[in-house]
């Protein structure tokens, strides 16, 4: 049986690297003892390659986006090559903030293709804003300009309903159910996990439905005490 994967998107966190070293820390304190998840730890970029330099060993690193050229003259993006060469082994692509802020379905296709091109395991994040109908539809337009192109077979979904980001309220395990099997007609069968608003009272309701995969983390994915839990949780899954 594959391992249930556990991704830690940090986000904009923390503000300093000491910080960062701690959570990191605690992380692989408990990967060392509970061996039945894969955790993916993905800092902001300034902390990440430091971390994944030191700690490429002990746990996995992603990144939080990356930029779909090779090389050249881009100010402030970061290369697809500049992360797997620092050890990085997963990027997540098309995370709803960054759709918010102006990121398209065409710009996150060329990010999937650059990061498979250079050796990287995207984390491709999909997902309705309003809670209700459509689901379907939305999901299926979205992963048609995504994956157009893209060789599917070494990807990740996170079906990640926007709704359910950050705020408290998390979809249920069937509904979520439903969505892995939209997904999975149109992408093929590869890994779906879920995310928005997982912490260590519902990580186990997910993680103990065999068609999901494991669990992207946001806010409890910082909080060293409950990213414990969830790690404990998943692994005994
Ligand atoms: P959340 O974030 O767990 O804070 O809802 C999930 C995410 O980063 O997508």
């Amino acid at each position: 049986m594959n391992k249930k994967i556990v991704i830690a998107n940090w986000k904009m966190h923390p503000q300093n690297y000491a910080e960062a070293e701690q959570l990191a820390f605690s992380a692989i304190e408990t990967v060392k003892e509970q061996k039945n998840a894969k955790v993916i730890l993905c800092p902001p970029f300034v902390w990440l390659t430091d971390l994944s330099h030191k700690y490429k060993n002990d746990v996995s690193f992603g990144a939080q986006d990356v930029f779909w050229e090779d090389r050249g003259a881009y100010t402030g993006e970061i290369s697809p090559q500049m992360l797997s060469s620092s050890g990085v082994k997963y990027v997540i692509v098309g995370h709803s903030e960054r759709r918010t802020l102006g990121e398209t379905d065409e710009m996150i296709n060329k990010k999937l293709k650059a990061a498979l091109r250079n050796g990287l395991i995207p984390v491709l994040a999909v997902g309705e804003k309003d809670k209700g109908n459509g689901r379907e539809e939305i999901l299926s337009l979205q992963l048609k300009t995504d994956l157009d192109g893209v060789d599917s077979g070494n990807l990740i979904i996170a079906y990640e309903p926007v709704w359910a980001i950050g705020t408290g309220e998390a979809e249920t395990p069937e509904h979520t159910v439903e969505a892995v099997g939209i997904i999975k007609k149109i992408a093929g069968d590869i890994p779906i996990l879920y995310g928005g608003s997982v912490d260590s009272r519902n990580a186990g309701d997910f993680v103990s439905r065999p068609e999901i995969a494991g669990v992207l983390v946001g806010g409890a994915s910082v909080d060293k005490g409950e990213f414990k839990k969830i790690i404990d949780i998943v692994s005994n899954a």
